[in-house]
């Protein structure tokens, strides 16, 4: 297969490339990508003289490229999108400009080019908005709360709109929150170990009881491999662990595996429209594609420490540049 992987210098869509190309031998990567602030090239130092794969650098929302990238394809994986819920806040317009007209220029572009490429659209649950109890199932209304779930959802409601009117081969997946190698460090997990790493608190949003699942690198991969190969057009598979944390348990796990104390927890001032809990039903994606997830959350989080130990140079970087200004504005204000 060729595939055309959007977002691939990030943090999941980089997992994936290392993933497919180790896994299929004979499979192509053209993996294209604005290298926006969270876009990283050195996620993929170990793969760029692979034959089989080639970096574009360029905007999923530009028809010029997308038109000429996506015919190359049998399939295209859209990781590309802006992703975290605060940055929305504080400016939500690059968030529908990617999320929703990116999305729409991939699907416009398989319209257009004989309408049998497939896309996998990789979506999140926060498209559902916030559960007090019960799970989320496909067919769950959308109620997104803040500008990075709104625009998500209107990309996923594109997807949605092309198979109903033009019946373009597409597949939606919502998934829980990932954790794992190569996570830009201003998500939960990362921010914390890198921040305790450091010797620095962890700060921690109202009362830090908000519920999310995580799902490691690998088994978000996995889910998407057996989507990509297995699952049927036009339909929407949750992915997710089916185990839900509240964040200081989170928090806590990873204090533990470092050996430090609750002294490093500081509680600040909570999100606007924070999400209280997340929970997503999988059985559709376990018991029709036969999927599940094989890494435990406390050995999931051991191999993150670990990594993020063995790789100081590549987060100390990250957090050197534009990331303090960032940092600054959303917690400076907070203390
Ligand atoms: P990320 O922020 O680490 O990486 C996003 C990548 O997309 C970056 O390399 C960036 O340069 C690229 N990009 C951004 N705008 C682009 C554009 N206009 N054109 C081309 N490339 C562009 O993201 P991530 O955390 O790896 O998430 C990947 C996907 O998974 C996203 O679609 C996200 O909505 C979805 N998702 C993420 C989570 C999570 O917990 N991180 C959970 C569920 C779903
Ligand atoms: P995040 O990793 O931003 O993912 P999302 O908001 O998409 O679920 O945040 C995960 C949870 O952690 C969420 O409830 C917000 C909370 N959080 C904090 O308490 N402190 C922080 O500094 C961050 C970044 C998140």
């Amino acid at each position: 297969m060729k595939l055309l992987v959007t977002g691939g210098a990030g943090f999941m869509g980089s997992n994936f490339i290392h993933y497919i190309l180790k896994k299929y031998p004979d499979y192509e990567i053209i993996n294209l990508d604005k290298l926006t602030y969270a876009g990283n090239l050195k996620n993929l130092t170990d793969v760029e003289n692979n034959p089989r794969y080639k970096f574009i650098k360029g905007d999923i929302a530009d028809p010029n490229i997308v038109n000429e990238l996506v015919p190359k394809a049998d399939a295209v994986i859209n990781y590309a999108a802006e992703t975290h819920v605060d940055r929305s806040i504080f400016d939500p317009r690059e968030f529908a400009q990617t999320d929703v007209i990116g999305t729409l220029t991939i699907l416009n572009a398989i319209r257009e080019n004989d309408n049998n490429i497939k896309l996998i659209q990789i979506s999140t649950d926060e498209v559902f908005g916030s559960i007090d109890s019960g799970k989320f199932t496909e067919s769950s209304p959308f109620e997104p709360n803040s500008p990075y779930a709104a625009s998500k959802a209107g990309g996923d409601l594109m997807c949605r709109a092309f198979w109903a009117t033009y019946k373009t081969p597409v597949i939606v997946t919502h998934s829980c929150n990932f954790y794992g190698p190569n996570h830009y460090p201003e998500k939960l997990i990362p921010l914390v170990i890198t921040n305790l790493l450091e010797g620095k608190k962890v700060p921690v949003y109202g009362d830090g009881r908000q519920v999310r699942e995580w799902i490691y690198t690998e088994d978000h991969c996995s889910a998407v491999d057996v989507i990509l190969h297995k699952g049927k057009e036009g339909e929407i598979y949750n992915i997710g662990t089916e185990r839900e944390l509240e964040n200081l348990d989170t928090i806590k796990t990873i204090l533990n595996v470092l050996g430090m104390d609750d002294n490093y927890i500081e509680f600040v001032k909570d999100r606007p429209a924070h999400d209280r809990r997340y929970s997503l039903d999988t059985s559709k994606l376990r018991n029709e594609l036969g999927w599940s997830p094989q890494v435990e959350f406390e050995d999931g989080i051991k191999r993150t420490v670990d990594w993020f130990k063995n790789n100081e140079s590549w987060w100390k970087e990250i957090k050197s540049g534009e990331y303090q200004k960032y940092y600054e504005k959303q917690y400076g204000a907070k203390d």
